[in-house]
């Protein structure tokens, strides 16, 4: 990746300012250096921030997440992304919240000519992102922090079943700029959480995110995208690997059984709110 377009995207964690490639490292006029990793992603956490240890995706969340993208399953939601991030053509795309990159790697392959970038808080994410996907900028950030990025900075915001932080997604935002959310609707792998006494899903979900959002952005199209899922053996395992259920698993080598089920996600655009 070109270190001059990460130079332009981020912004210093400590003191805001332009972050500018000086050989391997990002520098602003401060003088705060972040080395860029071999993968081309930068940490842009602040430093000496302690984090708990289930804060953000484990790797073998991540490597569980990775395998079942490649396997497809999920593939209608990124299309369906592409489709309604690329109709405006914007200039700057970011997932906030972007995991191992499936999503905004396939927005920026759909969009050569625009700048897209990716932040999360799980380091393993980001540099398995990074090094599939050098048409985007990552970086390591807290979604609950302020962002490394300038005001008003991106046209497009997206938000795959990641945390949200409101007041930061109306900053970085152009005025005219649209967030979409994505979020798993009521029926969303129903059978799968029965069958493995899985975690459930939050009730009323739409109506939070929405409240949650409500002073900074107003609710336009919702979308609901559902579809059947036949899942192998090994599809299963990943799909409860890559979840916070994968966190109460007590079993070494937990037996998974194939199951069909059904994908159902909401997709939510919001217009930004000045
Ligand atoms: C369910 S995963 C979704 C990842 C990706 N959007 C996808 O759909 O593949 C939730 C993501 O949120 C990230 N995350 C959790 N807490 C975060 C925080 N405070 N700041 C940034 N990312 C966070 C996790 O590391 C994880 O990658
Ligand atoms: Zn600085």
């Amino acid at each position: 990746m070109p270190a001059s377009k990460t130079s332009l995207l981020w912004r210093c964690p400590k003191c805001d300012l332009p972050l500018i490639p000086e050989g391997r490292s990002l520098v602003c006029e401060n003088g705060h250096n972040y080395d860029l990793a071999k993968e081309g992603y930068v940490n842009l956490m602040p430093t000496g921030k302690k984090l708990a240890s289930t804060v953000g995706d484990s790797a073998a969340m991540l490597v569980a997440r990775r395998e079942f993208f490649e396997s497809g399953f999920y593939e209608p939601l990124r299309q369906k992304l592409v489709e309604l991030v690329i109709k405006d053509s914007p200039r700057v795309v970011g997932d906030i919240g972007c995991g191992e990159g499936y999503y905004i790697g396939g927005i920026a392959a759909a969009l050569p000519g625009a700048r897209c970038f990716g932040t999360d808080i799980a380091k393993d994410g980001i540099k398995m992102a990074a090094k599939r996907y050098p048409r985007a900028s990552f970086a390591v950030a807290d979604t609950y922090g302020q962002l490394p990025l300038a005001e008003h900075q991106a046209d497009v915001l997206i938000n795959v079943f990641a945390p949200r932080n409101a007041r930061e997604f109306n900053r970085v935002l152009d005025p005219s700029g649209k967030l979409i959310v994505v979020i798993p609707a009521p029926e969303h792998l129903a059978e799968l959480r029965e069958r493995n006494g899985l975690l459930g899903l939050q009730p009323d979900k739409l109506q939070a995110v929405v409240a949650s959002l409500g002073g900074e952005f107003k609710l336009g199209d919702v979308i609901s995208l559902t579809y059947v899922l036949d899942l192998a053996a090994a599809a299963v395992g990943n799909l409860i690997g890559m979840t916070p259920n994968a966190r109460f698993q007590d079993d070494d080598e937990p037996v998974f059984e194939a199951i069909t089920t059904v994908a159902a996600f909401d997709i939510l655009s919001f217009d930004r709110l000045s």
